[in-house]
């Protein structure tokens, strides 16, 4: 008999791609996914730490759940993911809701099945949390969201310490699977009908630093790159102080690496970066900048940013600004500073109030949007070629997919276009959309 499980993630596609794997697992033990919550045996929240915001989603969710489990003694509830990597997360999140009976972290997640088994079989609630890693060794299944684009791992970890961020402490060292492993991934991904592949990493330009024989990030894109079938190659997350020039080579000669590239500078301020652990100069972030786009013209940049991190100054803040300016970035993630608990940052003097940051959020974000309206006009009357990833959010007489430069296209089309490239004209461009008319499919 079929059991039915329903995950919620909440994370970045790391831990988009871990709630994959774990259905992968799970569908391979006789459980098959349901999208309506209340009809699940099991209900797993896959979760993030990365702010407080994302840790009180999380448990307002928990705690919307206690009506459902009382209705249903026998609905197992998971939590697992990077916030219960976090030290004594356990009983806190008993104390708040203690009908949950499982919590593992991001290390043992492919233990998941054999979890399930021992809590079905003597309902004993099961926590654990182990702090060694072996996913860069194992070769796990995944249950994809989309037939004709991927994400795969190219390792895992972070070694950097950026003062503000969780990501180390929840997440370990860096660890590069092997090349041979990934390659054969891929491999395995086009032959099942896969055209779109976005490596994942959480600071892909030191992919491999960790072999006794280092190979660069840029030699095994042109090794991806080389595989017969595939069609289009992304990666996140690249970081400044190791993007190399060798990489804009190999984007440039590549013939499916996209012309997009995500480089969070995080700050425009030299004073704020040193204190962010950042390792990179706003003059070097702008070299790279002038570099990429000598070379690949019609590259599209986007980019991470905080705004009040500890001690910021409203001229520090004004940095970025200029720097946004300078840049003109195709897109951006701003995120107001949340203090994290376990990072250096948390100590600092001088935290600024919620309300200057979320002043100072709104001021950039005008600024972002600005930028993000004027390339998007670049592309009105032009022909674009558009991966299709499926109908549009609001009207399902509308398709919504990507250009290789990562921009959304919507345009009227029909169910059967999804997963194959087409020509679209660009009739209007609006700040966070390009909206289009089909042309043909090629
Ligand atoms: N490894 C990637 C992304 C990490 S998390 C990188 O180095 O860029 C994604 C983004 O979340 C970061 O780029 C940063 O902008 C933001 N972030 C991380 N910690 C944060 C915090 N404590 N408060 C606010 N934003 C944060
Ligand atoms: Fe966090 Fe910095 Fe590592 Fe990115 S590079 S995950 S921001 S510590
Ligand atoms: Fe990703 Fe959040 Fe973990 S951003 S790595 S899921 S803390």
């Amino acid at each position: 008999m079929y059991k039915k499980f329903f995950i919620q993630t909440f994370g970045c596609q790391m831990n988009e791609h871990d709630s994959e794997v774990m259905a992968g697992l799970l569908e391979e033990r006789f459980y098959v996914p349901t999208k309506d919550i209340k009809e699940a045996d099991f209900i797993l929240l896959n979760t993030c730490c990365i702010r407080e915001k994302a840790e009180s989603k999380v448990l307002s969710m928990l705690g919307s759940l206690k009506k459902i489990k009382e209705k249903k003694p026998s609905l197992i509830v998971g939590v697992c993911g990077c916030m219960i990597q976090q030290k004594n997360i356990v009983p806190k999140i008993l104390h708040a809701c203690p009908f949950v009976n499982l919590m593992f972290g991001t290390n043992n997640m492919n233990r998941l099945p054999e979890y399930l088994e021992k809590i079905e079989k003597n309902g004993q609630p099961i926590y654990e949390i182990v702090d060694e890693d072996s996913s860069a060794e194992l070769q796990l299944p995944a249950s994809r969201e989309y037939p004709f684009k991927a994400f795969v791992n190219i390792m895992y970890g972070c070694n950097n310490f950026c003062t503000y961020c969780i990501v180390p402490y929840v997440r370990g060292r860096e660890r590069s699977r092997k090349r041979e492993d990934i390659v054969a991934e891929v491999r395995r991904l086009v032959e099942d009908g896969v055209v779109e592949v976005m490596l994942l990493g959480q600071n892909v330009d030191s992919y491999g630093n960790d072999f006794a024989e280092p190979i660069s990030f840029a030699s095994l894109l042109k090794e991806i790159d080389d595989i017969p079938g595939i069609e289009r190659i992304r990666f996140m997350t690249s970081h400044p102080k190791d993007f190399s020039l060798e990489l804009i080579d190999v984007i440039k000669n590549s013939k499916h690496i996209c012309h997009s590239l995500h480089l969070p500078v995080q700050s425009g301020s030299n004073e704020v970066l040193r204190r962010m652990n950042r390792k990179y100069t706003r003059e070097h972030y702008l070299e790279i900048v002038q570099a990429m786009r000598e070379a690949i013209p019609d590259v599209a940049l986007t980019t991470d940013i905080i705004v009040g991190f500890p001690g910021e100054t409203e001229e520090q803040f004004q940095e970025t600004v200029d720097l946004v300016e300078t840049v003109g970035f195709d897109n951006a993630f701003s995120f107001i500073y949340s203090k994290r608990p376990g990072t250096a940052a948390e100590k600092f003097e001088d935290q600024i109030p919620l309300d200057i940051k979320k002043e100072r959020l709104q001021r950039l974000n005008d600024v972002l949007s600005k930028w993000s309206l004027h390339h998007n006009k670049k592309y009105e009357g032009q022909n674009v070629k558009v991966l299709v990833e499926g109908l549009s959010e609001n009207n399902d007489n509308m398709v919504s997919g990507r250009t290789d430069t990562g921009k959304t296209v919507i345009f009227q089309g029909d169910p059967s276009l999804i997963g194959k490239f087409v020509d679209v004209n660009i009739t209007t461009a609006q700040t966070w959309v390009l909206k289009g008319k089909l042309e043909e499919e090629i």
